[in-house]
């Protein structure tokens, strides 16, 4: 959450940290700043509560080649002009991302009450960064501070007397930087600043980074040089680009039969699943008594499809757990278990702090990761990269198809190394893989039906999406999907369950929309949905049949292509993200920046 940018170079610092917050921007999009410094050395600071635009028009001086800029998702303070990032304070000016933990002790501790104007946490650091510095070692002031500070936090800091330097610090939020001839750059991730440099490397934590327009070093606390260790990106700007649609989270629902093509082929050796190029051995997958899948939003619920799958398929207990829960329960695993942690960003904290307990009772941790390099993938055991490209609107899309996939990878690996599945069926089951993303291409085709269907939901207040099996935790992926882009109350129900409550909230209109693609419950759930319809629900029905015209079953019907019981779930999801994605245009909102979420949640 939040997105902070540096810049120090040759070129105008306005334009580079502006351009860059519009590439951070769904990292959170509360508020917006700059600071930089002027030709006299001063430092000048432009915030505004609102977006990147907001700011863009109290912008206008562009006389400057250093400077640090902020998009935040606010946690302590509300949503005002003093709460935004830069905090300046004496002769410190800094951005953060984070939370400080011990804010309140740090103020009385050394006495900042008085320093402080805003109601945040971040300016407690400015005020201890400058009450710590002599106004001539910046460094001294960093490595004195950076000890008292308690929780997460990715600092960039401008000392007065400096001009033309940042520094940066961190500890837990992610920060990358790269030099390149026109520059340094610092960055909460790539998009920023990728179009000037695909070289790059992480910010090591507990590192302070100095960086001038010559470039970047960087030292341990105590002084010592430490090497940054360099990473290429395999995409360009385009990637992370509209590219003619209308908002980024079409364009990604587009995306996905491509991302699944990418993501499994290089998994895929002779009609097998082969994970020897990620270095995961097989013998993960031996003696592997039971799962835990940890993720949060809809990477947990590709996790529970994963579980739904492998449950299934090979009879080994899996559960699926949110991270946050996970982290302060006393979860079961042994040396036997092994823990998948699912994330798009790598970086989610509760995900990355789940991680860290599960690798305390077992060595079997495999993460299922988009970005490269994040701390998800850098921690775990091993690393099983999904290949989406950049996921930039913040309700996740193709970011869920690509994991659901790699979870179809690990279930036929697992069958077959468990002897569960033999190579016929495997081949068989890798060939329906091999087949989603042309079933998805055809799904999409359906996109103005599906924006028709929508104009019935635009005035709903609330939905209910249900099925059974493996329909129903697709149906929690639906539900959340809507909530978070249409504002519109949700809530998923395993179909059977309805009539022992919930169906008390149907009544003549409510949209109902029903998953009924698994042939074993079939007719249970076909019975369920005659239920709700007898009680006056609008129903949207998804199924593999050719056509459905009897009224008493549903309003609308959705005929998927068919395709084993198993693989449905990619034809079902695409329909249901498109659902949710015309109901927020249909209402006028903005799909890609959902009031009060933010895309990557690097805070508890
Ligand atoms: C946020 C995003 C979701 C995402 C979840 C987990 O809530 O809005 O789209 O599923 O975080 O993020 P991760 O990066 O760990 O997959």
């Amino acid at each position: 959450m939040c997105g902070i940018i540096g810049f120090t170079g040759k070129l105008e610092a306005q334009d580079i940290l502006l351009d860059g917050l519009e590439k951070l921007e769904y990292r959170g999009y509360d508020s917006a700043g700059i600071a930089y410094f002027k030709e006299n050395g001063k430092i000048s600071i432009r915030k505004t509560a609102g977006k990147v635009k907001d700011l863009r028009a109290i912008c206008d001086d562009n006389d400057s080649l250093c400077g640090i800029g902020h998009t935040r998702w606010a946690t302590h303070g509300g949503v005002t002009n003093a709460n935004a990032h830069p905090h300046k304070c004496g002769n410190v000016a800094l951005i953060h991302n984070g939370i400080i933990e011990n804010y309140h002790e740090l103020v009385s501790s050394y006495d900042l009450e008085k320093d402080l104007i805003s109601e945040t946490d971040t300016e407690v650091a400015a005020a201890l960064f400058n009450k710590l510095y002599d106004g001539e070692h910046p460094l001294d002031a960093i490595q004195k501070a950076v000890p008292l500070f308690k929780g997460s936090f990715a600092f960039c800091i401008m000392f007065k007397n400096n001009p033309g330097v940042i520094y940066a610090v961190r500890n837990v939020s992610p920060m990358v930087a790269a030099t390149c001839e026109d520059g340094s750059f610092i960055a909460s991730d790539l998009t920023a600043f990728i179009q000037y440099s695909k070289k790059y490397f992480i910010v090591p934590e507990y590192t302070i980074l100095t960086m001038t327009s010559e470039g970047i070093s960087l030292q341990a606390l105590d002084g010592t040089r430490v090497e940054p260790e360099f990473l290429e990106v395999n995409w360009d700007i385009t990637a992370a680009q509209k590219d003619g649609y209308p908002t980024f989270m079409l364009k990604e629902i587009n995306e996905q039969p491509a991302a699944i093509t990418r993501t499994i082929t290089p998994r895929i050796q002779n009609g097998l699943p082969d994970f020897s190029e990620d270095n995961i051995p097989k013998s993960l997958f031996e003696n592997c008594r039971d799962i835990t899948i940890v993720a949060c939003g809809t990477a947990m619920y590709a996790g529970m499809v994963g579980k739904s799958l492998i449950q299934d398929m090979l009879g080994i207990p899996v559960t699926v757990a949110i991270a946050s829960e996970f982290r302060y329960e006393k979860p079961v695993i042994t040396e036997e278990s092994l823990v998948i942690v699912v994330s798009q960003s790598g970086e989610t904290i509760d995900t990355l702090e789940a991680l860290r307990l599960a690798k305390t009772k077992t060595e079997k941790t495999l993460a299922i990761v988009n970005v490269k390099g994040s701390s998800i993938a850098r921690e775990s055991n091993y690393v099983l990269y999904t290949h989406a490209g950049p996921e930039i609107a913040v309700a996740s899309t193709k970011a869920y198809t690509v994991q659901t996939a790699a979870f179809y990878l690990i279930a036929c690996k697992l069958g077959l190394v468990q002897h569960k599945l033999t190579e016929t069926e495997a081949h068989e089951f890798i060939q329906n893989l091999q087949n989603v993303s042309g079933h998805i291409s055809e799904i999409l085709k359906l996109s103005d039906d599906v924006e028709r269907l929508t104009k019935r939901m635009l005035n709903a207040s609330n939905t209910f999406f249900i099925g059974r099996g493996i329909d129903y935790t697709l149906s929690m992926e639906g539900a959340l999907k809507l909530k978070e882009i249409s504002y519109i109350h949700a809530e998923a129900y395993a179909a059977g369950e309805l009539k022992h409550g919930t169906i008390a909230l149907i009544s003549e209109g409510v949209p109902v929309i029903a998953l009924a693609t698994q042939s074993h419950v079939y007719s249970k759930v076909i019975s369920n949905i005659r239920e709700v319809k007898a009680r006056g629900a609008y129903v949207i029905l998804l199924s593999m049949d050719e056509e459905i015209t009897d009224t008493s079953i549903c309003d609308i019907h959705i005929s998927l292509p068919k395709v084993p019981d198993n693989f449905a779930i990619f034809e079902s999801v695409v329909v249901l993200q498109m659902i949710a994605y015309y109901t927020s245009v249909g209402k006028g909102l903005n799909p890609d920046q959902p009031r009060n979420l933010a895309k990557s949640v690097t805070v508890e």
